[in-house]
């Protein structure tokens, strides 16, 4: 949610700033800014819109300091005005701000009751306003006595004309610090720094930094804070498309690999001690990874006899969950603000916590008891595919170790199913999903949650109303909305939930739905029911699992495509949500 980033060094600063936004783009994308310092001047240059549609003036601007933005809007619509870089009243401080000021009314009031003039209608603006009243040539001095000021959160990056290089600061939204030969840049995630370098410091929540191209001087509480530099294991090829013709498409196929790796580490590591002593399990994650924790309850219940629920993030406030259980935060960025709260909340009831996440240094790792990585590898497209996949590669281990070893050898192939559904034909089921205005996606038992990933990524991307239903329960009132115009997805696997489903399945043919069908390939009974039935790969539920998976993410993929959308960066999302 919002991407910033800063570079000082020898080089000039706009264009190196504005190829970081692109970078972070898919971190929200409803505006752009850049300001650029030098010996004594500030430019100041935003942009409603997306950087790929603008060639901004400021690029021609020389100094060799910059800060940069690009915006999910909260506090005000998004426009020319609103977008960031904000400035104070005379237009010598720049700030570019992630998070959200939660006082900002109330300190905006007592300002505007001193004479600023505030320019747009964010949260933001006050941040820099207040550093004006506290400037006299001490940058770091005057972000320093602001901060208390401030509740909510941020990652906030300032500059000022005449004044060096860059002062940052932290409160829980990330921020990392790249340290290149005389450069230092700042950016809320990695994938921006990797262009320049591999060594990154991570900033702690109440950190302030100065960043000088010579390197980065932390601040903590008044002392000065040693923070190790670390070495990134991503590599920059990893953020750039590559032939592909979008980052989701890169993704969806990068996904044997992200399997194999991630439980090949996993099985490479001594079985976490976190895992030995709980009697159930509270999952917690939004989106992809809560479709993927609803899976996961499935999986452990049967291999591992663990009773174990899925909580959506942002409602386990309003929950209790049993003593005893392990609380499990799955979340791919490890930024999302309502994961966080949620672990911070079963630490506060003395829960053991464990974090699943594909990001190192993230948030979450620092908050969590243990923490198992996922190996997905930098995810950019806002719709999350290979995450989906790596975290499904983390519970197939788990139920397999905690199940006592049945599933190691389906485990350690399942790559294979992802390669045999990669290469399925499904341009017949795109053909009749692309004009359709509602698609329905059912499955039972694991299916289930699969389904509901089917219909995520399809309204997501496609912007077709999509739901996914457990199959039984799809005569409880969707089916008031079925006919020739809405198409079913079936997931229809087989075993135990094959009979079941292909009742289902014609009950919902006899209502003149067009049926796509992801199940048994041998069945005649779904080849003479489906009007296009797209075969899962041979072998046990592991494959039926990771082939559905991988279907239905092409399936949105393609119609989407086919629709013209814009995949990588539908509209109003956004990639890592650092708000509730
Ligand atoms: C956003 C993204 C989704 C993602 C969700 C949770 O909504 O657009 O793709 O599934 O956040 O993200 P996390 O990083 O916590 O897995």
């Amino acid at each position: 949610m919002c991407g910033i980033i800063g570079y000082t060094g020898e080089k000039r600063a706009a264009p190196l700033v504005l190829e970081g936004l692109k970078r972070l783009e898919y971190r929200g994308y409803d505006s752009f800014g850049i300001a650029v310092v030098s010996d004594s001047d500030l430019w100041v240059w935003k942009k409603r819109g997306k950087i790929s549609q603008v060639n901004p003036p400021v690029l021609r601007r020389k100094g060799r300091t910059a800060i940069g933005h690009t915006r999910w809007a909260t506090h005000g619509e998004p426009s020319d005005a609103n977008a960031h870089p904000h400035t104070d009243c005379r237009g010598t401080i720049a700030i570019v701000h992630n998070g959200i000021i939660e006082n900002y009314a109330s300190i905006r009031r007592e300002l505007e009751g001193r004479g600023h003039t505030f320019r747009s209608e964010t949260d933001t603006e006050v941040i820099a306003h207040l550093v004006e009243e506290h400037f006299w040539g001490d940058l770091l001095s005057a972000v320093r006595a602001v901060l208390p000021q401030l509740e909510g959160s941020y990652a906030i990056l300032a500059v000022a004309g005449g004044n060096e290089g860059i002062v940052a600061a932290r409160k829980e939204s990330p921020l990392v610090i790249g340290v290149a030969d005389r450069a230092c840049i700042a950016a809320s995630d990695v994938t921006a720094i990797l262009e320049h370098t591999d060594r990154v410091v991570y900033l702690e929540d109440g950190d302030v930094a100065t960043l000088l191209p010579s390197g980065p001087t932390i601040w903590h509480g008044g002392e000065q804070a040693d923070r190790p530099v670390r070495k990134v294991d991503w590599d920059v090829a990893e953020v750039r498309l590559g032939g592909f013709a979008h980052y989701m498409q890169k993704e969806i196929y990068e996904q044997q690999s992200v399997f194999s790796s991630t439980v090949r580490a996993l099985y490479a590591e001594p079985i976490p001690d976190v895992l030995k002593d709980f009697s159930g399990i509270t999952l917690v994650a939004c989106g992809t990874s809560y479709n993927a924790c609803l899976f996961c309850q499935y999986l452990i219940e049967e291999y591992c006899g663990i009773p174990v629920r899925a909580e959506i993030a942002s409602e386990f406030r309003y929950r209790t969950p049993p003593g005893g259980d392990l609380v499990v935060a799955v979340t791919q960025s490890g930024e999302t603000a309502d994961t966080l709260s949620a672990l911070k909340q079963a630490r506060m009831h003395n829960h053991p916590t464990l974090a699943v996440t594909n990001v190192l240094g993230s948030s979450i790792t620092r908050l969590a008891d243990y923490t198992l990585f996922m190996r997905a590898g930098p995810e950019i497209s806002v719709a999350a595919t290979k995450s989906f996949i790596a975290e499904l590669a983390v519970f197939f281990y788990l139920a397999d170790v905690m199940g006592g070893g049945r599933l190691r050898k389906s485990v350690l192939s399942g790559h294979e199913a992802i390669g045999e559904a990669l290469l399925q034909d499904i341009s017949p089921a795109v053909d009749l999903c692309r004009g359709a205005q509602s698609i329905f996606f059912v499955g039972r038992g694991p299916f289930f949650p699969l389904a509901l990933e089917g219909a995520l990524k399809m309204k997501e991307i496609t912007y077709i109303h999509a739901e996914g239903y457990a199959a039984g329960e799809i005569k409880h009132g969707p089916f008031a909305l079925l006919s020739h115009k809405t198409p079913v997805i079936a997931l229809s696997p087989p075993g135990e939930t094959f009979p079941a489903m292909v009742s289902n399945i014609r009950e919902m043919k006899a209502r003149g739905v067009p049926l796509i069908v992801i199940g048994d390939g041998n069945s005649q009974e779904l080849r003479d029911i489906a009007d296009v039935l797209i075969p899962l790969p041979d072998g046990d539920m592991v494959s039926a699992v990771l082939g559905a998976a991988v279907l239905l993410q092409l399936l949105a993929y393609r119609t989407a495509e086919a629709l013209g959308r814009e995949i990588d960066q539908p509209r109003n999302l956004a990639k890592s949500v650092t708000v509730e």
